[in-house]
């Protein structure tokens, strides 16, 4: 394994010239206005060309939820949460990758509209947040919420959280284009 450079200095360095380097990863043709059903067709293929070669889970979550949060109109939050482990040994979401105000970092499984969709592996489409037993407000102004479960070798990994500030955003069509993307995902998180 190769030696680390000890850091010897503290210096700012100013770079003289912008660098050419670009990815060319935000140009995406995708019409935020489109009808559902081609506005997640049109998500699904831009999610597989930006994960496809890409193994590291963590940069994956970070450029879907800013593809769901450019092109999904009328979100406050998008983003994941991952299962993890809390101080007793138990399952528990812990924050991910996001788009939208800080969030709740830790989410119990029987809590919370993320917490129901981890435990049941069912999709959670929430018209009305403040009608839910026991919602996590992490932003006072969201309304409706969609929770899409991400599922790999029988088990749930994670979620995939989209809050509106609209109440009864999300509908039929919402929850099968982000439990299609949970799909795709399962295996590249
Ligand atoms: N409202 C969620 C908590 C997560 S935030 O919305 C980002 C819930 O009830 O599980």
């Amino acid at each position: 394994m190769a030696k680390r450079n000890a850091v010897r200095s503290r210096k700012i360095v100013v770079n003289p010239a912008p660098t050419d380097y670009h990815g060319g990863m935000d140009n995406f043709d995708i019409d935020p206005t489109a009808p559902k059903a081609a506005l997640y067709a049109e998500l699904l293929t831009a999610a597989d060309a930006l994960t496809a070669g890409e193994p590291d889970g963590t940069a994956n979550m970070a450029n879907i939820s800013a593809l769901l949060w450019q092109f999904l109109p009328g979100l406050n939050w998008a983003g994941f949460y991952r299962m993890g482990r809390n101080s007793a040994g138990g399952d528990e979401l812990i924050l991910g990758p996001f788009q939208g105000k800080a969030a709740c970092i830790r989410i119990p499984l029987n809590k919370g509209v993320c917490g129901m969709a981890a435990s049941t592996g069912e999709i959670q489409c929430v018209d009305d947040v403040h009608a839910f037993p026991g919602h996590i407000a992490c932003d006072a102004d969201s309304r409706s919420e969609l929770v899409a479960p991400i599922v790999r070798d029988g088990a749930v990994i994670a979620v995939i959280d989209l809050d509106s500030p609209i109440p009864s955003r999300f509908d039929r069509e919402d929850s099968a284009g982000l439990d299609a993307m949970a799909r795709l995902l399962a295996k590249r998180i």
